[in-house]
């Protein structure tokens, strides 16, 4: 009835499941790179899933992916196994093709270029491997699957593993199993929230889509949304085989399994058919579940989390002394057992959806989140300047834009903490800023407590 009930039950009910997680910039490529290096995209410098925006440009591999955390976890002799979808530009000719293999892998099953579910080209360790579009021999969610088992088997016993599992499922084409093809044949998007709202005070973007949407715009999205759901039953079927594996070779109660995304993505919120790249709640949030030893089952855990945080998690975990890698997250272990807070930055920059791909839609906004607040301010480099700011503690769904609201005062010390986080870097980005003007706020929000508060960067550059 979910295409992610067994995921579910086996990682967020035998662990933690953050309600608060978030990408630091809705994009695939940007987004992905600060995954690898745990750095906000103004630091490893990958600004759209184009090769002239560093999306596995020779640059990126000469730095920034030099020193991504598989190269750290290599030196303390994990076994590495990767397989999917890597970098958008991956493998392609001027990108090093397929014989560029990322340092710190020892084992290297990665996707040629954007997501595919068949007639696919592979870098198996470094040599092309073609795929048709025979399910039992290519469909890539299950070969993803098979590899990694294969992997467990034959890994050493004797050291620990890492594996980094990558299908692009749920990402376009959409393309199902044939044992899932008829699945969740009555779902549709749902239509709460800001769902068909039209998007009157948001910036120039926003004011484009039709509304109320048409029919056909209906129709599309709720195919969109349905046949996602579809590819996504056979990642639940990967986590519930690999689970099994683990267990069977009795490295279950031993080993940490993260389940997340790269961006979130929206169907019909604002009257926008589908997409990501948005700074609104619906792109910028992912999924974030955690089991494994030490963490205890069924927690729901509260506390802001950024995809700029795993690194960091990944390599406390394996005792690796983090303040020698260069990363501007830090690490959440702790927070799965208790709870902390403080603040971040949204980015966003545009590639392949024509409507949405626009060079005004270059963004960065600040977010401050703990349990008494929780607030955006976001910047436009368009010919507006345009801002936009949330507050959405009363305003879940942003629907209203309060900037012509707020004090001028409130706007300039968020824009002060913008300007700082876009260009923090290591502690500077983990600091929870001086909150001694919070008075400031109360008197505009009743609500906000002069407590310490955290705050992050959130950004997308489009051009
Ligand atoms: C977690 O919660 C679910 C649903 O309430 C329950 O079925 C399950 O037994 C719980 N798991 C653990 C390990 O406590
Ligand atoms: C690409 O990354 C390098 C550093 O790795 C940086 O110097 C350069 O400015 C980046 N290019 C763009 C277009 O941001
Ligand atoms: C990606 O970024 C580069 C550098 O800013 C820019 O030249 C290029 O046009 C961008 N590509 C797209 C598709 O936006
Ligand atoms: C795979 O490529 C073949 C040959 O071009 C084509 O006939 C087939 O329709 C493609 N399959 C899919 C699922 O796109
Ligand atoms: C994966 O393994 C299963 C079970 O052995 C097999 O039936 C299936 O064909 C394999 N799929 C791929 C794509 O390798
Ligand atoms: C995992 O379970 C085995 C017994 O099945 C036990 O010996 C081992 O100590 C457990 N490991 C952890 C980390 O709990
Ligand atoms: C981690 O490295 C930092 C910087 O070199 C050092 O100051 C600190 O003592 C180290 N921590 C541990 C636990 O080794
Ligand atoms: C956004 O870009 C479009 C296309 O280039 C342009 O027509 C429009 O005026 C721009 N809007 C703003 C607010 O910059």
């Amino acid at each position: 009835q979910n295409p992610m009930k067994k995921t579910k039950d086996l990682i967020g009910n035998a662990g933690a499941t953050f309600v608060n997680a978030f990408t630091v910039t809705p994009l695939c490529c940007p987004s992905r790179s600060s995954i690898l290096t745990g750095q906000y995209p103004h630091n490893h410098g990958v600004r759209n899933n184009s090769l002239s925006g560093n999306c596995s440009s020779p640059q990126w591999q000469k730095g920034p992916e030099s020193q991504a955390f598989p190269v750290f976890l290599s030196k303390l002799e994990y076994q590495t196994f990767f397989a999917g979808k890597y970098l958008n530009q991956y493998g392609q000719k001027d990108a090093g093709h397929v014989g560029h293999i990322p340092p710190g892998w020892d084992h290297w099953h990665a996707l040629v270029g954007n997501s595919q579910y068949y007639n696919y080209s592979l870098s198996v360790n470094g040599k092309e491997e073609k795929h048709g579009d025979n399910y039992g021999d290519d469909y890539l969610t299950d070969l993803i699957t098979n590899r990694s088992l294969t992997f467990l088997d034959n890994r050493s016993p004797q050291l620990p593993f890492f594996l980094l599992l990558s299908p692009p499922a749920p990402h376009a084409p959409w393309t199902a199993a044939p044992q899932h093809q008829k699945d969740y044949a009555d779902i549709k998007a749902p239509r709460d929230g800001s769902f068909d709202k039209p998007g009157k005070d948001k910036h120039w973007l926003l004011r484009q889509p039709a509304n109320p949407m048409t029919a056909s715009s209906l129709t599309y999205l709720d195919n969109a949304y349905r046949k996602r759901w579809q590819t996504l039953a056979s990642v639940d079927d990967m986590v519930e085989k690999l689970v099994e594996k683990l267990k069977s070779i009795d490295e279950l109660n031993n080993t940490y399994i993260f389940y997340t995304s790269d961006n979130g993505y929206h169907t019909g919120q604002f009257s926008l058919p589908i997409d990501k790249r948005q700074l609104y709640e619906f792109d910028i949030r992912v999924p974030l579940l955690v089991r494994g030893p030490g963490i205890a089952p069924n927690q729901t855990v509260e506390a802001p989390v950024l995809n700029i945080d795993l690194a960091p998690t990944i390599l406390d975990i394996c005792g690796f002394n983090v303040s020698l890698a260069n990363v501007d997250g830090q690490s959440f272990l702790s927070q799965m057992v208790k709870v902390t807070r403080y603040v971040f930055l949204v980015q966003q920059c545009f590639p392949d959806c024509v409507c949405e791909d626009a060079y005004n839609n270059t963004y960065a906004c600040v977010r401050t989140l703990d349990s008494s607040q929780n607030l955006q301010y976001c910047e436009f480099a368009d010919s507006e300047s345009f801002v936009e700011m949330y507050d959405l503690k009363s305003d879940p769904h942003q629907l209203e834009n309060i900037v012509k609201k707020v004090d001028p005062s409130v706007l300039q010390v968020m824009n002060q903490r913008l300007i700082k986080l876009q260009s923090c870097q290591g502690q500077s980005c983990r600091e929870t800023f001086d909150i001694s003007r919070t008075n400031m706020y109360e008197n505009h929000f009743q609500s906000f407590s002069s407590k310490a508060f955290s705050f992050f960067l959130i950004s997308l550059k489009s051009f």
